[in-house]
C-alpha cells in the first residue's frame, strides 16, 4: 500500500502491511495476531511529523479512534477526545462549545493522539498547559494505562512517549482540562497585532482562533496542496555562554529567554540569514514565508528533502556555530 495519502509531506513510499484502527478493541485484536507480533511497527495519526526516506518494511498502524466527550468540573471542563480526531476539528469543537484553552493551537495539522507525543505548541501555548491525562495501549501486555501530567515528562517538543517509552505505548485518547471562563492569551505579539488590525478590543476565544488561523494560513503552506510537515527543525536552545558568542558576532539574532534560564534562537531567522529562505532545490526547498518549513514542490523523494536539510544544518553550523536539530521524525 502506498503511504502517500498518509503523510503530509506527500512522499510516495510503500508499507509492507497497513492497518486502520477504530477502537481500543481493534487494537487488542490486532495485537493478538501473530503477523503483528513479528513486524516492525509504525503508528501514525495525521502523518504530519514524519519524513519517509524509504519504503516501510513493517506494519503501519493508522489510528482513527473517534469521539469527544466532556464533563464539568467546577469552573473547568474535562474534555476527552479519541486519538484519531483531527486536531483542528477538536479545536473547533472546543471553540464552538466555549471551552477555552486550545484556541491558540488552531490549525495545527495532525491528530489528538499525536499531540502529547511531541507536546505540540504555538502562539504562546503548549499542549502541556491544558493536558490532564491520556490513555494508552501497552503493546507488550495489551492493557490500557492512564498517564497523568507528571508521568508524561513534557518538554519543548518532547515527552516520555518520544523518549524512554518510545515504541511501547499507543495513545488511544487524551483528556484536556479546559475552562468555561476564558483567560485569553494574546502574549504572542502576532496575535495582538492581528486582533488590533481587526479592531477587536475584547476578544472571545473564537476571535483568537480566527486570528491564529489567519496568521498560520498567511505564513505556512497548506499541506493539502504543498507537502510539508510544519517546522522541520526545532528552535535551538543554547546556554548563556554559547549565546554570548553568537550575539557578539550577530547582534540582531532573534532570541527568547526560556524558563530554565537558557536562550532559544529563532531557527527560521538563522536559516533565512544563511540565504535559504524561499530557495527551491530540485523538488524541495524552504517555504517563501517561513524558512523553518521545508516543502515538497511536487515529486520530491524523502532522501532529497533529507539531503537538503543536511545542507541547511551545515550552513547554519558554519555561519553561527549552532547545530539545528530536526523536529520531524526521519524514517
Ligand atoms: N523568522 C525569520 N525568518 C523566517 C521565519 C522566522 O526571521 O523565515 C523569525 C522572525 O523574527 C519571527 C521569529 O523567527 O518573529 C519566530 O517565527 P514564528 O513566529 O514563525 O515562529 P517559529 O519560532 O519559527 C514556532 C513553532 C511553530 C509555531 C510558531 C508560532 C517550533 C519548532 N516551531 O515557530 O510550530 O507555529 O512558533 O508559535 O517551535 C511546528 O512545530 O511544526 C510549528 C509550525
Amino acid at each position: 500500500i502506498s503511504l502517500k495519502p498518509y503523510n503530509s509531506f506527500g512522499i510516495d513510499v510503500k508499507a509492507s502491511y497497513f492497518a486502520e484502527i477504530f477502537s481500543e478493541a481493534d487494537l487488542k485484536s490486532l495485537f493478538e495476531d501473530e503477523v503483528t507480533k513479528s513486524q516492525k511497527l509504525l503508528v501514525i495519526g495525521g502523518g504530519s511529523n514524519v519524513l519517509f526516506t524509504k519504503d516501510y518494511e513493517g506494519l503501519v498502524i493508522k489510528i482513527s479512534i473517534k469521539g469527544i466527550e466532556s464533563i464539568a468540573d467546577g469552573g473547568q471542563i474535562l474534555v476527552t477526545a479519541g486519538a484519531g480526531e483531527v486536531w483542528n476539528d477538536f479545536v473547533n469543537y472546543c471553540v464552538e462549545h466555549n471551552f477555552a484553552g486550545v484556541e491558540n493551537l488552531s490549525l495545527i495539522p495532525g491528530t489528538v493522539g499525536a499531540s502529547p507525543i511531541q507536546n505540540i505548541g504555538a502562539y504562546g501555548i503548549e499542549l502541556k498547559d491544558v493536558f490532564e491525562s491520556c490513555a494508552a495501549f501497552e503493546i507488550k501486555t495489551g492493557q490500557i494505562k492512564t498517564f497523568n501530567f507528571n508521568e508524561c515528562h513534557f518538554g519543548y517538543r518532547e515527552s516520555i512517549f518520544k523518549g524512554e517509552l518510545k515504541g511501547q505505548y499507543i495513545i488511544t485518547s487524551v483528556t484536556f482540562r479546559l475552562s468555561t471562563q476564558p483567560a485569553i492569551n494574546t502574549s504572542y505579539g502576532a496575535i495582538e497585532t492581528e486582533l488590533q488590525h481587526r479592531g477587536i478590543e475584547k476578544p472571545t476565544i473564537a476571535d483568537v482562533s480566527a486570528a491564529v488561523s489567519h496568521i498560520r494560513v498567511s505564513k505556512l503552506p497548506d499541506p493539502s496542496t504543498i507537502g510539508n510537515a510544519g517546522s522541520f527543525f526545532k528552535n535551538p536552545v543554547i546556554d548563556k555562554h554559547e549565546f554570548a558568542e553568537v550575539v557578539a558576532k550577530h547582534p540582531d539574532v532573534v532570541h527568547y529567554p526560556t524558563a530554565d534560564h537558557k536562550i532559544k534562537l529563532a531557527a527560521g531567522w538563522l536559516i533565512e540569514q544563511c540565504g535559504w529562505k524561499g530557495k527551491i532545490v530540485g523538488q524541495t526547498g524552504t517555504w517563501k514565508n517561513q524558512a523553518l518549513v521545508l516543502v515538497n514542490h511536487g515529486d520530491a523523494t524523502g532522501t532529497e528533502v533529507f539531503d537538503f536539510s543536511e545542507q541547511i544544518i551545515d550552513s547554519v553550523k558554519s555561519s553561527f556555530g549552532v547545530t539545528l536539530e530536526r523536529e520531524v521524525n526521519i524514517l
